[in-house]
């Protein structure tokens, strides 16, 4: 059992001005959000290693009825309660490594700023990198529907497989592709994680996890400071979504 949570970046100066792409830095907002949500994943990993300590225990405790022992008690001391018991796994399990990938771009690692490298491995990626909108970064897409009204109309129709003009440019097939091999190591770890990263990869990241597809998932609202998390199952994965309020 793990924990997976996926949030793309703090408020950036370039979300304010509704520019796209870019390498802005957190705004004040931004930096707020990036401190709660260092807490609230803290919080979440302990409560985690808690439940999951509680149901082994207790699945354990139902073979005691049958006179079978399979309690582990190897590692606790004689004279313990069962709650000693639990907390002492408890602590065990949250201190087992916890990943936190980031993109490279500033607005991505300032987010993940206040996770100490001592309790979170702390990876930056350029796969998780944003969209790369070419000839049209940090425009707004007011200036891009009235300088460029047939590109505008074009994504518009079709912003799945539409591709920025100019150089590094790319469309959501072209960030799918380059996410794929992040997606495979993400489904083989086994370890929980915060991926931090940026609306069209979140997208790609939650619907492929939960099935969305390919025609809705560049239309799907992902606000900025909310957070995903995904338990997988072998039935699909499991969704809860928090938002973070001032
Ligand atoms: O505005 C933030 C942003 O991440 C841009 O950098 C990016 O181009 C855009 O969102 C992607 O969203 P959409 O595909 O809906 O235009």
């Amino acid at each position: 059992d793990r924990q997976i949570f996926v949030t793309r970046h703090g408020q950036s100066t370039d979300n304010v001005e509704d520019r796209i792409g870019g390498d802005a830095s957190l705004t004040p907002l931004g930096k707020k959000f990036a401190r709660a949500l260092e807490k609230f994943i803290s919080e979440q990993r302990k409560s985690f290693a808690m439940d999951l300590t509680k149901s082994k225990y207790e699945q354990e405790k139902k073979w005691e009825a049958y006179g079978l022992d399979p309690l582990d008690l190897s590692d606790t001391m004689a004279g313990q309660t069962a709650n000693d018991i639990i907390h002492t796994k408890a602590k065990a399990i949250s201190a087992s490594q916890f990943t936190v990938w980031t993109s490279m771009l500033k607005r991505s690692t300032e987010s993940a700023n206040d996770f100490s490298t001592d309790d979170y491995d702390i990876k930056h990626i350029r796969y998780l990198n944003e969209i790369n909108s070419g000839e049209r970064e940090r425009m707004t897409y007011d200036e891009i529907k009235q300088q460029y009204p047939d590109e505008f109309k074009a994504r518009q129709e079709n912003k799945l497989t539409y591709r920025y003009p100019g150089m590094g440019g790319e469309s959501y097939i072209d960030v799918i592709h380059r996410l794929q091999p992040l997606i495979i190591e993400l489904e083989r770890m086994t370890q929980s994680c915060l991926i931090i990263t940026h609306r069209v990869a979140l997208r790609i990241i939650l619907g492929y996890l939960l099935d969305w597809s390919r025609e809705e998932m560049p239309h799907m609202l992902v606000p900025l400071h909310t957070v995903y998390e995904l338990r997988p199952k072998p039935y699909g994965s499991q969704l809860k979504k928090w938002k973070y309020v001032e």
